[in-house]
């Protein structure tokens, strides 16, 4: 449901309301623990944005779970993501009872003292948590966006292309430049929707050919992938079996040495005369 927007993702447009509202909400509400005589006049001012924070957060985690499927999971951004998510929800609740408590002489003559001071401890520790969790969930988002771009252009600037040299020893980072260097029929990997593919098993056994295959061995092969098999299950499940990671991310070297070998139900022998059998064994 909140995944595109005039052909661009919801998540970024979304995700800064979020990073603006959250701390809003959560300085406000700090503020107006320590100062009471501000209360009564911006209290409701401060309401609305904790009651505007897990809306956007909800929205923001949505938005973020349809994203991930286009571009791969960043795992501990999403986890964080979630947690804020349910933070902002406590805080909206929380600071709801304390709203109740200070706007009405009622609600505050029958409510328990107890709950009075459980209310006062946990809006400003709420607040707090709601505002490291922001910081953190809007870097690592960041991160996962723009991290690996940066270093690429940087060492693509100095160095012309030097497609591992930003990964650390004993990996192999990802990216498009390291997938520019298998591509040919016998080490051919391929970057499908913002995820790269070891297809090298794959180029003799696909059934539509392997010249197609070949055909994307080293580039982007999203164009050909979709507007071929768009949304057909057997060649998707088959295309997830060749995974080596998210454009970007860093794999093991021998992860990135090994071929993977294709289903067993790969070629079915439909049509996929090139070389069958033998590797269908495996
Ligand atoms: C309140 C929750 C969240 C906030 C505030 C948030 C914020 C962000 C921000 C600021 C970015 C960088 C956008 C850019 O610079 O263009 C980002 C990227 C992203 N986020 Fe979130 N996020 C949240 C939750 C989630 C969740 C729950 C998921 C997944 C389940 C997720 C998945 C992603 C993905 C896939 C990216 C793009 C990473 C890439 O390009 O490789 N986010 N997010
Ligand atoms: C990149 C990874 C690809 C995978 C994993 C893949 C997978 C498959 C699978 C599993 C089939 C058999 C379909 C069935 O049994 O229902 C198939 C057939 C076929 N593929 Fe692919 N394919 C890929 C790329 C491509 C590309 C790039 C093209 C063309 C540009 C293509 C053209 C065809 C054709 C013409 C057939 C036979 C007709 C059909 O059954 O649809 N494939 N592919």
């Amino acid at each position: 449901m909140f995944d595109l927007i005039t052909g661009l993702p919801i998540h970024p447009l979304i995700s800064h309301a979020v990073v603006v509202v959250v701390p809003l909400a959560a300085i406000g509400a700090l503020i107006l623990t320590f100062v009471a005589k501000w209360r009564s006049t911006y209290l409701p001012l401060v309401y609305i944005a904790v009651l505007l924070s897990p809306i956007t957060a909800f929205i923001a985690t949505q938005s973020g779970e349809a994203l991930s499927e286009r571009v791969g999971l960043p795992k501990s951004h999403s986890t964080l993501g979630e947690r804020l998510a349910l933070v902002v929800l406590a805080f909206a609740i929380i600071f709801s009872i304390w709203f109740a408590i200070e706007k009405s002489d009622r609600v505050r003559t029958k409510s328990p003292k107890l709950l009075q001071q459980v209310v006062k401890v946990f809006v400003p520790l709420l607040a707090i948590t709601s505002l490291v969790l922001t910081v953190l969930v809007g870097h690592s988002g960041a991160e996962a966006t723009w991290k690996y771009r940066i270093t690429q252009a940087e060492v693509s600037a100095l160095e012309g292309p030097a497609p591992s040299a930003s990964a650390p020893a004993g990996t192999i980072n990802l990216s498009t430049a390291e997938v520019k260097r298998h591509n040919t029929k016998t080490d051919c990997w391929s970057i499908v929707n913002g995820k790269v593919y070891n297809l090298t098993s794959y180029v003799q056994n696909h059934p539509g050919g392997a010249a197609v295959i070949s055909n994307i061995c080293g580039k982007d092969g999203t164009n050909s992938f979709t507007n071929q098999h768009n949304t057909q299950s057997k060649p998707n499940s088959v295309l997830s079996g060749f995974l080596l990671g998210s454009l970007g991310a860093s794999i093991t070297k021998e992860a990135g040495q090994q071929v993977i070998a294709p289903p067993a139900s790969s070629n079915n022998g439909e049509s996929g005369e090139e070389s069958g059998e033998e590797s269908e064994k495996d």
